[in-house]
């Protein structure tokens, strides 16, 4: 690499259009440690490269830091050494870097402010009162003074449950749900909010709600009541610092006063019910008389498990309109999405009125709502009006995964909008081609997602479950990561999978890990470190790295991945291959017994083993990327064992179904020399059924991969865009607009699946011996074919070997009947992004862009006849692009044949 240019020179032509550390985008409060810079750059020169870069930070105090400049080429997760050391402390960062033209100017600033030095710098106690889970919320307040100029104020809060914070009777936070679902025993988050500006001279009031959220009440399906606790209860602490360099603190202790209000009920299952006429008006506010509300009480909450918060924040993404469907004798609403969140709902009424809203994906016929999906969950907020007129009513402490509402009340009904809430709430990633029912499921995909990051990664939104199953995680996380920025919250959710991990001893089948916790779930089942989901330990570290080049996650999960390694090979006993013991498997293979999902086609004892080998070689992985040669090569010796010894016993077991052969193909399972046949083999299986899909949660994100990559595009295209049940397509053509949990879960005769399941009377602790249904219209395990249609339609791809885009591939597959397609991601790099179209002779042409600091290799579908060119100039496949935007056409493309089953 050529060395730096002289400092004075400036390069005129290049920006560092963007910085941004490692955390969640627009939260502070944040650890004290080295920030990890990304940046971004524009460069007008086609050939300009970073060759150095300079850090430098700005404190508080205006002082100026500058680090050294370093010659390197890198520009993702640059560790800002030495410039942040204090609690409490806004640190402005920016970079400039060279080009071989010379000096950019300085980067936009990123802020990077710390927060407490450690959960002992709460000074105050845990503040609640001695409600249970059924009674109305606490309300707290207390009013104090300002009598200075004030320079900055910040609020630090966390809680036993979920809280609302409010100074002055103004929000402190657009966020909801705060501090979300952590892995409780060893882990709560404290969140900061800049409450500069809320603050009055003279007298305030600090005022707060508490919900139940994760902590207490109902939660888990084995209905197993206050998993963390049996009380809510808050810790606060606002510092002021005023102008003249004094400052002051209003933490929580016994001088606030606590009482409750117009939440009568709060349950994230189950609804909220809010009496208008329990409101006690201005008790937010400075001057309302307190005097007959009581003293909180205070609880415990252990300080050493308090940590900043890290993850991204839950936030109202979207709103929808509504349709009136039905309004004989209520009000039937169609909201169009299927969406996380709740009905912000407009009546006109008397006093006394109430008003019920009740919640479902789907209609049965009636039309009614079809509730039987929600288990257990109430899913119904409920309304008194306090005075005659109109009235905006919105619920609190609670979401619903719906589409369709029905509202029953003597008022009369006005209007309504669905608010959806995500965790993810960033988008990345974007596609569309020339056929809308894929671009609908594409839409459904990016909906399921963020229906279902609430707080954690859930598997659906609506029934008395969302919990953070590790299996669909890890089945979601690449799309998941294409389609949204989901770094920071993956690595606050894994940090989480390894607390827990270390207090249970393996991998939990949901993080945090409740039914842990509850012990006797799902019958006698051993539900921990079980294959393809534990596996999460491994895969979704890799999949972040491979996204964001975040290397550090793989540090934080090392130690994770090492004892979850060693944990599977002890349960072997000495033996060769793990035993054989209940698993997930292929999860919901649609030939499975309806009411047995566990009992895939595909034997429990070989998909153990093959999970092993495969984490255990993407432990190897980990280990060379994090520089560790002698675990490496532990691993990769292990890995290369297990594999053939994998295939020699159950190697002929797999052939016999299309998971089997997925996996072997995919986890390199397969010895070489017969991977053509095992390919063969899996294509000849699809093509025979016409595509239909014959796997379930864990075969169905491998099985196009395994056929594109072993160049059977016809078999996966065919089995994409087939439109009979049993396919991604059928489910568009149903109207859904978010991914099924089952494939035939609206059925051809319209009658919706019962979902029924076997289970012995101990999954329910409740007495209730009903056979408890399974059946979402919300789980995106099956949208993992998104990252198939990415890399493939539109021809988008990451590369291990490049991660966060620094290298990545434009290698489309156009399938017959496609005219264009086109996907950008917002890699860390910047815009990475192809748009191509058949155009009128047939060939293929594509505008692409590849962000500065990234090199594309162009793989495009050449035949015989073809002409490659980029920018007019002739190329061949292979050839590599750098920033900027580009060309490419290529003369009689290859164009995958396929006929769709419609
Ligand atoms: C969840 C699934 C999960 C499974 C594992 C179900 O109830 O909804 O998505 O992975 O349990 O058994």
């Amino acid at each position: 690499m050529s060395k730096a240019p002289d400092i004075s020179k400036i390069d005129f032509g290049t920006r560092v259009s963007k910085l941004h550390h490692q955390f969640s985008r627009d939260i502070i409060g944040l650890p004290i440690v080295d920030p990890l810079l990304t940046w971004q750059v524009e460069s007008s020169h086609p050939d300009a490269k970073q060759i150095a870069y300079q850090i430098s930070s700005i404190d508080s105090a205006g002082n100026i830091k500058t680090s050294e400049i370093v010659e390197s080429e890198n520009s993702i997760e640059i560790k800002a050494s030495g410039h942040i050391s204090k609690a409490r402390e806004a640190t402005h960062f920016r970079v400039r870097i060279a080009t071989q033209y010379g000096w950019t100017e300085h980067s936009p600033v990123v802020l990077f402010e710390t927060g407490l030095q450690s959960g002992a710098d709460f000074l105050g106690e845990s503040i609640g009162d001695d409600s249970k889970h059924s009674d109305p919320s606490p309300i707290l307040r207390k009013e104090f003074e300002v009598d200075k100029s004030i320079k900055r104020a910040r609020l630090y809060a966390t809680s036993e449950g979920i809280h609302s914070l409010f100074i002055n009777a103004v929000s402190v936070t657009d966020e909801v749900f705060t501090p979300g679902w952590n892995a409780f025993d060893n882990r709560h988050t404290y969140h900061t909010y800049d409450v500069t500006k809320l603050l009055n001279d003279g007298a305030n009031c600090l005022s707060a709600e508490l919900g139940d959220g994760w902590a207490r009440g109902k939660f888990g399906f084995t209905n197993v009541y206050d998993n963390y606790s049996t009380k809510i209860h808050l810790l606060a602490q606002l510092e002021i610092e005023y102008s003249d360099g004094s400052s002051t603190k209003v933490i929580t202790d016994q001088t606030w006063k606590v009482s409750t209000g117009e939440i009568r009920f709060a349950d994230i299952y189950d609804g909220c019910t809010i009496d208008q006429n329990k409101e006690q008006k201005g008790w937010q506010s400075i001057g309302f008389d307190d005097s007959n509300w009581a003293t909180p009480t205070v609880h415990a909450l252990d300080k050493k498990t308090i940590f900043p918060r890290t993850s991204t924040r839950i936030l109202k993404v979207a709103e929808f309109p509504s349709r009136i469907v039905d309004s004989t004798n209520r009000t039937l609403l169609n909201f169009s999405q299927n969406i996380s969140g709740w009905v912000r709902l407009t009546v006109d009424g008397k006093k006394g009125d109430e008003v019920i809203i009740r919640h479902a994906e789907i209609l049965e016929p009636g039309p009614n709502l079809h509730t039987a999906a929600l288990r257990t969950a109430k899913a119904t907020d409920k309304y008194i009006l306090a005075s005659d007129g109109r009235h905006v009513l919105e619920p609190k402490f609670t979401f619903h995964g719906f589409q369709f509402a029905e509202v029953k009340s003597n008022a009369k009904f006005i209007s309504a909008v669905g608010v959806a809430v995500s965790s993810a709430n960033e988008k990345r990633g974007s596609f569309t081609s020339s056929d809308a029912r894929l671009n609908r499921l594409h839409k459904n995909v990016v909906w399921s997602i963020a229906d279902n990051m609430v707080s954690v990664p859930t598997d659906c939104p609506q029934r008395d479950e969302r919990l953070g199953w590790t299996g669909d995680a890890q089945v979601i996380s690449n799309t998941a990561n294409t389609l949204y920025k989901l770094d920071s919250f993956w690595r606050s959710w894994l940090w989480d999978l390894w607390l827990d991990q270390q207090r249970f001893g393996e991998v939990g089948a949901v993080v945090p890990d409740i039914l842990s916790r509850q012990q006797n779930v799902v019958n006698d089942w051993k539900i921990n470190n079980r294959a393809g989901w534990a596996d999460a330990a491994t895969i979704v570290p890799l999949s972040v790295y491979e996204s964001y080049g975040s290397l550090e996650t793989l540090r934080q999960q090392v130690p994770s991945i090492r004892k979850y390694i060693q944990s599977l090979s002890d349960n072997r006993k000495g033996e060769k291959f793990l035993p054989e013991e209940f698993q997930f498997g292929d999860w919901c293979d649609p030939d499975a017994p309806v009411d047995q999902p566990w009992l895939s086609k595909v034997k429990a004892q070989f998909v153990a083993n093959a999970f092993f080998a495969h984490s255990v070689a993407l432990a190897a992985k980990i280990e060379s990327l994090v520089g560790d040669t002698e675990h490496q090569k532990k691993f990769e010796e292990l890995a290369k064992t297990l594999r053939s010894d994998i295939w020699n016993h159950f190697g002929q077991e797999a052939k016999e179904s299309t998971a089997g052969c997925s996996i072997v193909l995919e986890f390199n399972i397969v010895p070489d020399k017969e991977r053509k046949e095992v390919a063969q083999l899996l294509s000849d299986m699809v093509l025979k059924d016409e595509g239909k899909i014959s796997t379930g949660f864990l075969g169905t994100p491998l099985i196009l991969h395994a056929l594109s990559k072993n160049g059977h595009f016809t078999a996966a295209y065919t089995m994409l865009m087939r439109r009979k049940i049993r396919s991604w397509l059928y489910q568009v053509d149903q109207e859904a607009t978010t991914i099924w949990e089952r494939w035939d879960a609206i059925r051809e005769d319209g009658s919706i699946h019962k979902g029924e399941m076997t289970m012995s009377d101990a999954e329910n602790n409740d007495g209730n011996t009903e056979s408890p249904s399974m059946i979402s219209f919300n789980h995106y395990a099956y949208g993992a074919v998104i990252d198939w249609v990415y890399r493939n339609v539109a021809g988008i791809s990451s590369t291990l070997e490049g991660p966060g885009y620094r290298r990545f591939t434009f290698a489309p597959r156009p399938g017959v009947g496609f005219d264009y397609a086109s996907a950008s991601i917002d890699t860390p790099l910047g815009k990475a992004s192809i748009a191509w179209e058949i155009v009128s002779d047939g060939s293929l042409s594509a505008l692409v862009d590849v962000p500065f600091g990234a090199v594309a290799t162009v793989n495009f579908p050449v035949t015989g006849k073809s002409l490659l060119r980029v920018n007019g100039r002739q190329i061949t496949n292979g050839s590599q692009l750098t920033h900027g935007r580009h060309h490419i056409t290529l003369t009689s493309p290859e164009v995958v044949q396929f006929t769709a089953a419609i």
